[in-house]
C-alpha cells in the first residue's frame, strides 16, 4: 500500500507529493509543525496540539491556512488513508512559496500545509520501554524561543545524531549553569531520592510538551509530589528515576545518563506507571 500525504489541498501518493523549491520551509525553515500520537486509529490530544499549533503560528505571524474544523478532517483523513493503527500524524505549515528574500513575502501569500501519517512498531516501543533507554548530555546551543515548535531543528538533529553515535536514544541539552533544559525531541524528567518528580518549568527555554502537560495532570490526580524547576545534570545522576516524554514515545524510562546508571539501572516504578496509565488522562478524537 502506498502512503498518502496531504499537500495544499490534495491527497497524493508520497512519491508524487512535493512542495515548490521556493517554499520558505525549504529555504529558511520558516514554518512550524506538530506530531500527534495515533492510537487505535484515533488522535491523542488533538485539541491541545491544535492549541499549541495556533500559538506557534501566531508567534511567527504565519496565518492559519484553514479552519480548525477542516484541519481536523484532513488529519483524520490522512490517518484513515494510511491505515494507521498506532503511530503518528505529522503536520507542517510554512509561510508559503515566494521568491527567496529573508523578509516576509507579500501579504496574501498562502501558507503551505503538508500532513503525513505512518504506523510505528508498537511491540518494539513496548520492549524499549521495558528495557529503558540511555541518554547523553550535550551543550544547549539553541535559540531563546524553543517554546515555538518551529521546523528549524538543526541543533536538535546534531544532538540526536551524537546520541545515536554513542548508542543512546536521546540527548539532553544542558545550559551554561549545568541545568538540563530538555531532550532533542522530548521533555526531560527525574524522580529524586525522596520521591519528588521534577521537570523544568515551561518558559521560553523548552517546548511545552503536550505529553508533559498530560503527565502533570496524571501526577496531580495521583497526588504525587511535583516540582516544576530546572534540575542539574548532577541531580539527574543522583536521581532514583529518570524519563523522557513525547507524543511518539509517550513516557520512556531512562536507565543511563552519560554512561552512568540511573537508580538501580532498571526502569523506575513511577515512570513505568505513568506510561501504563497515560491514556487514561489523554483525550482521544
Ligand atoms: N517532538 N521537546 C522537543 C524539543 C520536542 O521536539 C518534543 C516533541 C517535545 C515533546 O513534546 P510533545 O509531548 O508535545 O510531543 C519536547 C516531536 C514528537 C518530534 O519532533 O517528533
Amino acid at each position: 500500500m502506498s502512503r498518502i500525504a496531504y499537500v495544499n489541498g490534495r491527497y497524493l501518493p508520497l512519491a508524487a507529493a512535493s512542495v515548490n523549491v521556493e517554499d520558505r520551509g525549504y529555504q529558511f525553515s520558516d514554518g512550524v509543525y506538530e506530531v500527534c500520537e495515533v492510537r487505535d486509529g484515533r488522535l491523542v490530544d488533538e485539541r491541545r496540539h491544535m492549541a499549541r499549533l495556533k500559538f506557534s503560528l501566531s508567534e511567527l505571524r504565519i496565518a492559519m491556512p484553514m479552519s480548525p474544523a477542516s484541519l481536523s478532517v484532513v488529519l483524520h483523513e490522512v490517518v484513515r488513508r494510511n491505515r494507521v493503527r498506532w503511530g503518528i500524524v505529522y503536520l507542517q505549515i510554512t509561510r508559503g512559496v515566494s521568491r527567496r528574500d529573508h523578509a516576509f513575502p507579500p501579504a496574501g501569500t498562502a501558507p503551505s500545509i503538508v500532513v503525513t501519517a505512518r504506523n510505528l512498531d508498537l511491540a518494539g516501543a513496548e520492549k524499549m520501554a521495558g528495557d529503558g533507554v540511555a541518554v547523553i548530555s550535550v551543550p544547549e546551543n539553541r535559540w531563546e524561543r524553543v517554546d515555538i515548535k518551529s521546523v528549524s531543528l538543526l541543533p536538535n538533529v546534531l544532538a540526536k545524531q551524537a546520541a545515536r553515535e554513542q548508542g543512546a536514544r536521546e540527548a539532553w541539552f544542558v545550559d551554561r549553569d549545568g541545568r538540563v533544559t530538555e531532550g532533542s525531541s522530548s521533555n526531560a524528567w527525574i524522580v529524586t531520592r525522596d520521591g519528588k518528580v521534577v521537570t523544568r518549568q515551561a518558559d521560553h527555554g523548552i517546548l511545552k510538551g503536550i505529553t508533559r502537560t498530560v503527565v502533570l495532570d496524571a501526577l496531580a490526580a495521583q497526588g504525587l509530589k511535583l516540582e516544576e524547576r530546572a534540575f542539574t545534570l548532577e541531580e539527574a545522576h543522583a536521581a532514583r528515576e529518570a524519563f523522557i516524554t513525547s507524543a511518539s514515545q509517550i513516557v520512556l524510562p531512562v536507565v543511563k545518563i552519560d554512561g552512568r546508571p540511573v537508580g538501580n539501572g532498571a526502569p523506575g516504578l513511577i515512570a513505568s506507571a505513568l506510561r501504563r496509565d497515560f491514556h487514561h488522562y489523554a483525550e482521544l478524537s
